[in-house]
């Protein structure tokens, strides 16, 4: 594969609700810079012509911006093409390949169920479409170990890993660089980011909404499969991770991945599930689901740095507010030399991820006053967010590129399904919760980090 960048963007399920929501908006950002001029083919079954596929990028685009500019809409409309087609049937790629024409190296972009890959990667096979192409592939990358590493496989048949790109959109947010960045471009961490000074770390992911339509989907996945095992364990990894030794995608990836070999496969001591009251009344939602829409999860990293240090991640749907954050908390000081402080009211390093991007370092200070009694503050750098690129048009762009250094490797897919394996699929009916509170309580009580969870304002 060359490191040249693809000469044209293949979307499969371009007639779909991610497309429609996501990456039009992407691909318009991409035009409106300059980063994108080569031709987008959407292939889709709808029977829809090109003018369809375009009111559709269009409608999407007002929705996710708020207004359109009609130059630069005009620039993106006749950049796209449209195939329609079963699939199943050679003839739908044999209609690509004719799209595709005098194209060299296209990136095939799979937006479609999982179900689907094995059919579309064949057929691009078949058809000679997958010659000197890319393939990005979106979430859900599998549902446990077994059918990861099937998966694998079947792109394998075909691709190989450097020409693949598994997407974990979070990997692509601007707070997610920027905590990477933070950890490893200072040097006043490293001394105190390890077992002797960090007494714990949490990540809570909470929405305030809950599965919004997309019912029968959630249904079949439940929050550790949805948000855990991806987004959030990835953010464990940042944090974890040992600074890379180079700038390369696998050089970052490897560094990940020692982190995984050394995360604990979980057992169901580790876990708090819960259910949103009201979840089993959602449309596509089966009768009596013991599929959880909140879930706690206690992880240790078993390596020099971190044993013996709990890693919570917390996430849930209708929860009371709407915010994703992490705490690193470190110990209390070896004395009280004045007031007593509360075991909560230690040191801690907070990184805000959404809806802003914020990261503080919570201190004592002294309260104004006779005595020598302190009070807790925050020293923040707060980032209106206003200049960020959203996570899709910055993978889109990555992998357009071949940089693969935001996407989740072969080793990791599978590493990341070693650890949830054991406690997925739970048929026990999680304990369920009242909407817009913190999950169940009595299933949480005694369960968190050794000072309790802090729940993220909004
Ligand atoms: C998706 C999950 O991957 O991430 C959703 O399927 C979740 O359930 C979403 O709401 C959160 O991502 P973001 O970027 O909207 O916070």
């Amino acid at each position: 594969m060359s490191q040249e960048r693809s000469d044209t963007l293949v979307l499969f399920g371009a007639t779909g609700d991610l497309a429609h929501k996501k990456i039009f908006p992407a691909l318009y950002a991409m035009v409106a810079k300059g980063t994108l001029n080569e031709p987008v083919i959407g292939v889709a079954f709808d029977p829809w012509d090109l003018a369809k596929l375009q009111a559709r990028a269009r409608d999407g685009i007002v929705n996710a911006l708020g207004s359109i500019d009609d130059k630069i809409f005009a620039r993106l409309a006749s950049l796209l093409r449209y195939v329609s087609g079963d699939y199943r049937a050679p003839a739908t790629f044999e209609k690509l390949k004719t799209a595709l024409g005098s194209v060299e190296r296209p990136l095939h972009y799979l937006a479609v169920p999982p179900a689907m890959f094995e059919v579309v990667v064949q057929g691009l096979e078949q058809s000679g479409a997958a010659q000197g192409a890319r393939l990005m592939v979106e979430k859900p990358f599998g549902h446990d170990l077994q059918s990861a590493r099937w998966l694998n496989r079947v792109l394998h048949l075909v691709f190989d890993e450097k020409s693949i790109f598994r997407i974990d959109h979070y990997l692509g947010k601007e707070a997610i660089q920027n905590l990477l960045y933070f950890r490893f471009a200072n040097s006043f961490l490293e001394p105190i980011w390890n077992r002797n000074y960090v007494e714990s770390v949490q990540i809570t992911m909470a929405e305030d909404f809950g599965v919004e339509g997309r019912g029968r989907f959630y249904d079949e996945v439940g929050c550790i499969r949805d948000v855990i095992e991806n987004h959030l364990l990835n953010i464990l990894l940042l944090l974890a991770m040992e600074p890379p030794v180079g700038r390369s995608a696998d050089d970052l990836i490897d560094e990940k991945v020692q982190v995984l070999r050394a995360i604990r496969t979980l057992t169901r001591d580790d876990v708090v599930r819960g259910q949103f009251d009201g979840y089993l009344s959602e449309p596509g939602v089966a009768p009596n689901s013991p599929v959880e829409t909140f879930a706690a999860v206690r992880f240790f990293v078993d390596t020099w740095r971190w044993q013996d240090v709990p890693f919570f991640i917390r996430a849930g749907k209708s929860l009371p507010v709407h915010a994703t954050e992490v705490i690193v908390q470190l110990k209390r000081p070896p004395l009280d030399v004045f007031d007593p402080i509360k075991p909560g009211d230690c040191n801690h390093v907070r990184f805000r991820i959404d809806p802003q991007v914020a990261i503080s370092i919570g201190a004592r200070r002294k309260a104004p006053g006779d005595d020598m009694v302190g009070e807790q503050v925050e020293l923040t750098a707060l980032d209106d967010s206003k200049g960020d690129m959203p996570p899709y048009e910055r993978l889109i762009g990555d992998a357009m590129n071949g940089n693969g250094q935001l996407f989740t490797r072969q080793d990791a897919s599978e590493l990341a399904w070693r650890i949830v394996g054991p406690v997925l699929g739970d048929t026990t009916p999680p304990p369920v919760y009242a909407p817009k509170t913190w999950g169940p309580a009595e299933a949480m009580a005694g369960f968190g980090p050794p000072n309790g969870w802090i729940n993220p304002a909004k």
